[in-house]
């Protein structure tokens, strides 16, 4: 946790009300309209989630709207719905038919568009090729892709048959998705040959092909050419894209599922150091995914609307395929790097789409602040009419960058706080009515009912940090971790009884802000990425060379959380920068170049308490070079704190 950021934060006092333009045309345009929803929603979470409801379409209708057996929600039970119906169908008896759903731009420069009407053909034909691989209602799919349109095409695929997708980021490496394909035992894999990334191809289809050794589940795998390069095809089990969508059906109507019916799993870091599929189901997941698009981005037929997230992460599931096709948007997506062929690339794309809404990370942000303006003031960014945030606290320098040079001081910006678990955003301004206070994600959307505790689960006093949770259940909810009930009540339900619990630590202003203050367990937030810190360790023990690795977060300008580790040697090595790099490589096999440590520091011994236990806190602040607070009293050896801060190689 940076406490650097939070001195910044308590000295913030500006305050951006709504422009009253944009209030005007709003969904919910006053704080006494969200207010009222709110409340609404707090005291009758049936009536407010019943009617709402209506807006799906549902081929068999729900009985109640909540059955709450905590910690296991059943929402909308036994009526019968489908994602992909929810996406494309609905949209196809109405104008939205010939509407553009994507405009795709490669990283070399080639564009695709895709309407609405094309989208459900193409998903209709994958779906027909799944089947027709004997995929079935409840079977996984891993899918490791680049960022290109078959990547929501074989995800809606897979929610237009009921078969539940696992989507691997692309940056992760061959062990990393082969521990996903397990966990998931997934029987089919869909990649590409490669993406690009800076002018490289990402080498996926080799990637995978070292993953599937180590999958047995996986039966076959479904190939997009992309990249073009040779690639190894394994007779029997590899199959192309392009030769099964020759032949496929483009008649695949869209499967009842139940309420629900698992939809995807997708794998997040927690405390320890397997990660866990965190499973989302079918309706609640996909009216919360709808209406919070609605409400925080106040989407509209006319926008262009642009999210930067891979869709390997929960914000691309959410805010680039689920949300906004729901809400029948058009949507910007963008395959590669910023900084490609030039760093203006970013703001190239708004100008030349005339994106209105645009949805990013703190971490790019303070990129683009450090590669300087010049790149911005290149191009016309007067289409923009709303910017959002997510993924890490902004701080309030970056926010006021982001408001000034990318909005023109027009435009509103959203802070969404949310996570994997919660499937949407739960903490938002509401861009036509909430005053912004830069730093604070504000307040929590209708349905959403936080509040700050302290470790005897109870409220704190205003203005004192605490640990953040949910008291109500809402439709976006995690139902479960993926194979372990008991790991879901542990981790989420049983710190603070009868609540949620979040992971971040957050406190509430004397006017009612929300201001999330960082993780209060091992999570580390790099770039916006979540990573257990036991998952790096492990990466490095699992080298010959390494005996013990600590590995911590340590403020950084740029990523947030840079990752500091701290290494002792197994008998016969030696430190040298030659065994850091390759330590470093190591880590990058392991689990891919996000979790690379910035830092490796040798040590001959790592501090701990007397019953053994690495002391993250001293590690944390040597990382840091700040001189250590607090306790001391039960280090075990004084000496290696010593032996740590004269940089002991
Ligand atoms: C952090 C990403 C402060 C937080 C959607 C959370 C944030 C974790 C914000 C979830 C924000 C996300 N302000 N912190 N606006 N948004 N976080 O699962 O620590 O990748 O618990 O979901 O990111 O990360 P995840």
């Amino acid at each position: 946790m940076s406490q650097a950021g939070i001195v910044n934060v308590m000295k913030e006092t500006r305050v951006f009300p709504p422009p009253p333009e944009f209030s005007a045309k709003a969904r919910i345009k006053s704080m006494e309209q969200y207010r009222e929803m709110w409340q609404r929603a707090k005291d009758d979470p049936e009536g407010f989630w019943g009617e709402y409801a209506k807006e799906l379409h549902w081929f068999k209708p729900y009985e109640k709207v909540l059955e709450w057996n905590e910690p296991f929600a059943t929402w909308f039970k036994n009526g019968q719905t489908n994602v992909s119906y929810n996406c494309l169908d609905v949209h196809l008896n109405t104008w939205r038919r010939n509407k553009v759903a994507y405009i795709w731009e490669g990283e070399p420069g080639d564009v695709r568009v895709l309407t609405y009407e094309m989208l459900h053909r193409e998903v209709c034909k994958f779906a027909s090729v799944l089947k027709s691989l004997g995929i079935q209602k409840g079977d996984r799919v891993s899918i490791y892709m680049p960022m290109v349109p078959e990547l929501p095409i074989a995800m809606l695929a897979c929610a237009r048959i009921g078969a539940i997708h696992s989507v691997v980021f692309g940056g992760f490496a061959a062990e990393a998705l082969a521990e996903r394909n397990n966990d998931a035992q997934a029987k089919l894999l869909i990649t590409a040959d490669g993406g690009w990334r800076r002018g490289k191809i990402v080498p996926l289809k080799e990637n995978a092909d070292r993953a599937m050794e180590k999958s047995p589940t996986i039966q076959k795998c479904i190939v997009l050419k992309r990249t073009g390069q040779e690639i190894n095809m394994v007779d029997g089990r590899d199959l192309w894209w392009h030769e099964l969508m020759k032949d496929a059906s483009a008649n695949c109507p869209a499967e009842p599922m139940d309420s629900e019916a698992p939809l995807f799993l997708l794998y997040t870091s927690g405390s320890t150091g397997k990660p866990k599929g965190v499973k989302h189901t079918t309706a609640g997941y996909n009216l919360y995914a709808k209406k919070t698009m609605e409400w925080v981005f106040d989407i509209r037929d006319e926008d262009v609307y642009w999210c930067t997230a891979d869709i390997g992460w929960i914000t691309g599931h959410t805010y680039i395929v689920y949300g906004p096709l729901s809400a029948g948007a058009t949507i910007v997506m963008y395959e590669g790097a910023p900084d490609w062929p030039g760093y203006d690339r970013w703001w190239d794309i708004i100008e030349r789409y005339k994106v209105n809404i645009l949805y990013t990370a703190p971490t790019a942000i303070r990129t683009f602040i450090k590669w300087g303006d010049e790149h911005v003031e290149k191009h016309d960014l007067s289409s923009l009419r709303l910017l959002g945030s997510v993924g890490e606290g902004i701080n309030p320098e970056a926010w006021m960058w982001y408001y000034e040079k990318i909005g023109g001081g027009r435009c509103p910006i959203v802070d969404t706080w949310w996570q994997t678990e919660t499937g949407g955003i739960m903490i938002s301004p509401l861009p036509g009515c909430t005053p912004l206070k830069p730093g604070s994600a504000t307040f929590p959307l209708p349905g959403v009912v936080p509040e700050v505790v302290g470790e005897d689960g109870k409220p704190v006093p205003v203005g004192v940090g605490g640990w953040l949770v949910i008291t109500q259940p809402w439709p976006g909810m995690l139902r479960g971790i993926w194979g372990d009930d008991e790991r879901y009540k542990r981790q989420y339900w049983s710190d603070v009884p009868h609540k949620y619990l979040a992971g971040d630590n957050a406190r509430i202003d004397e006017d009612g802000y929300i201001w999330i203050m960082g993780r209060i367990d091992d999570v580390l937030n790099v770039s916006g990425h979540r990573l257990s810190t036991i998952e790096v360790e492990s990466a490095l023990v699992s080298h010959p060379a390494v005996a013990e690795a600590a590995a911590v977060g340590r403020p950084h300008e740029i990523k947030g959380e840079a990752i500091c580790a701290f290494v002792t040697l197994a008998e016969g090595y030696e430190p040298s920068d030659a065994l850091r790099q390759e330590l470093k490589n190591h880590v990058r096999q392991q689990i891919g170049a996000l979790a690379v440590p910035d830092d490796i520091r040798f040590t001959t011994a790592l501090p701990k308490t007397r019953s053994g236990k690495i002391m993250r806190r001293l590690l944390r602040d040597i990382a840091a070079g700040r001189e250590t607070v607090g306790d001391t009293s039960t280090l075990e050896d004084y000496s290696v704190l010593a032996r740590l801060r004269a940089g002991e190689e």
